[in-house]
């Protein structure tokens, strides 16, 4: 995957590159949006495919969407349908969209032969059959059949080989839509051909998830920021006094072997120096701030502490690329956000004032960078969770390298 917008063009067909005016374009999408008892919490996945579909519409394209909602595992499952966005597509995207009950066979059939150029038809969950995740070669023809073309504009779930996911790659002439091309050149920015020095801030609470992360950022960046109770599992490898905090004991060895890979790699491993402490957790509990390296016994690291802020805020300025994966303390409980909130804030700024690109994705992160007001101000963000932190650790994702076959 190396492109970026004038020295690298995109690798891949993109949906420019066809003549679409009457072709049945198949769209994996991903709507596999959060919701509770059926009502969207968040929208942004749907609402970054307006500009596909738009373009899809102002073609002349008829327009079938893919997608998957939950992990149904192969089995009809009414509380998964897709039925239920239907009016939350049509708000978004400014258009009617029309529902088939099942995404192959007769029901698929009828609808998309049904439908006229700039028409939306979305079809029932793709996981309803194992095919899909088995990339069965039957499953994947009887999906071919519906269209002339395919577009994949679902990065998020790039990491999957599944039938609607990579399979039809190979079946019909395939494209990258607008939000995958966005994503792919936003990525490219930030790890393959940024410009340096770079950043990465990765949180969260265990190395033992992030091993592969970490190992592959740290070829790639000048510093590897780090923070949440993965640090804490670092400054225990040094021999810090790390109280009750949460700290994997037995990745001593590893945190060990990742900072003598990054000297060897020239990249600067920043810790934290002080951290927000406490006994319990809880909202509001009592706090103190100590130096990350002495936490008493009883107390546990919760937040990075206004040194730690510091700190990393000079070495983000000497940056000119920045990339975020994962908070830096209990941002969930207040006021143990200041830290990530106040490193968030200073991306943001930087940014604004055009000294950095700042990307950021994957889990927590989103929700992280929201809690602090500034998601909006970053270069990009990502909706992606795994396929965002298996792009991190620099695996080919499956999806992604499908649509790569004629491009190169
Ligand atoms: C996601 O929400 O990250 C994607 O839709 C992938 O979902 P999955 O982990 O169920 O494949």
């Amino acid at each position: 995957m190396s492109n970026s917008k004038a020295e690298h063009p995109m690798p891949c067909k993109t949906i420019r590159d066809f003549d679409l005016r009457g072709k049945r374009v198949l769209v994996r999408a991903d709507l596999n949006v959060p919701a509770q008892n059926k009502k969207i919490t968040d929208t942004t996945r749907i609402d970054r495919l307006r500009p596909t579909i738009d373009a899809l519409r102002g073609a002349g394209a008829k327009i079938i969407i893919l997608s998957h909602f939950g992990r149904p595992d192969g089995e009809r499952t009414p509380s998964l349908s897709l039925s239920f966005l239907v009016p939350a597509l049509e708000e978004s995207w400014g258009a009617p969209v029309s529902f088939a009950q099942d995404c192959v066979g007769p029901a698929a059939q009828s609808a998309a032969e049904g439908l006229k150029a700039g028409d939306v038809l979305l079809l029932e969950n793709v996981r309803f059959h194992k095919g899909e995740e088995t990339n069965d070669p039957d499953f994947i023809k009887a999906l071919a059949s519906l269209g002339d073309v395919y577009v994949n504009d679902a990065f998020s779930t790039a990491h999957r080989a599944h039938a609607s996911t990579e399979g039809l790659a190979h079946a019909l002439p395939a494209a990258a839509g607008l939000m995958m091309t966005q994503e792919l050149e936003a990525l490219d920015r930030a790890l393959e051909n940024p410009k340096k020095p770079v950043a990465a801030l990765v949180g969260g609470s265990k190395i033992s998830t992030k091993l592969n992360v970490l190992y592959n950022i740290l070829e790639k960046t000048d510093y590897l920021i780090l923070g949440g109770a993965m640090a804490t599992t670092f400054l225990y490898a040094q021999g810090a006094a790390v109280g009750a905090s949460l700290c994997e004991k037995n990745m001593a060895d590893e945190a060990s072997a990742i900072m003598a890979r990054a000297q060897i790699q020239g990249c600067e491993i920043v810790l934290p120096l002080d951290s927000f402490v406490v006994r319990d957790i809880r909202s509001g509990a009592p706090f103190e701030i100590v130096e990350s390296d002495a936490i008493p016994e009883g107390c546990m690291a919760i937040d990075i502490g206004p040194r730690s802020v510091e700190n990393i805020v000079r070495k983000m300025s000497a940056c000119k690329t920045i990339l975020w994966n994962g908070p830096l303390g209990v941002f969930e409980i207040k006021p143990f956000d200041a830290g990530t909130n106040a490193v968030a804030g200073e991306v943001a700024n930087l940014t604004a004032a055009g000294k950095i690109v700042s990307i950021a994705g994957g889990g927590d992160t989103v929700a992280a960078l929201e809690n602090a007001g500034v998601a909006e101000k970053f270069s990009y963000i990502s909706t992606a969770g795994g396929a965002f932190l298996e792009w991190l650790e620099g695996k080919t994702l499956p999806g992604v390298a499908a649509l790569m076959k004629d491009g190169e």
